[in-house]
């Protein structure tokens, strides 16, 4: 469904989706090299536990959130992919706490 433009491939990043590596180009967003690789969910909902996954790619829906880096609730179509960047499916609400935005 989804598939790279020959003219868009650029410099390439290595990241991990539930520690499993993936490549993608270094201008993707987390959400884009997510569906350009194939992955299709990045959360659960809170109250079915449904999967669900980039929608809007413009920070409206709230469907692409994800872990990055141990940091829950990122939105993964507002982040830039970054090499060793570590992504993993958010499951449910994350929990409120101190930790800083990033
Ligand atoms: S895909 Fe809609 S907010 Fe990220």
């Amino acid at each position: 469904m989804f598939r790279r433009a020959p003219d868009r491939i650029r410099a390439q990043v290595t990241f991990t989706f539930d520690g499993i590596p993936i490549t993608a180009s270094a201008e993707d967003s987390v959400a884009a090299a997510l569906l350009a690789a194939g992955v299709r969910a990045c959360r659960t909902t809170p109250v079915s536990g449904s999967a669900r996954g980039p929608y809007c790619m413009m920070g409206v829906c709230f469907e692409c959130l994800v872990r990055i880096d141990g940091v829950g609730n990122r939105q993964g179509c507002l982040v830039q992919v970054r090499d060793g960047m570590k992504v993993e499916t958010q499951k449910g609400a994350h929990a409120l706490s101190a930790e800083p935005a990033l």
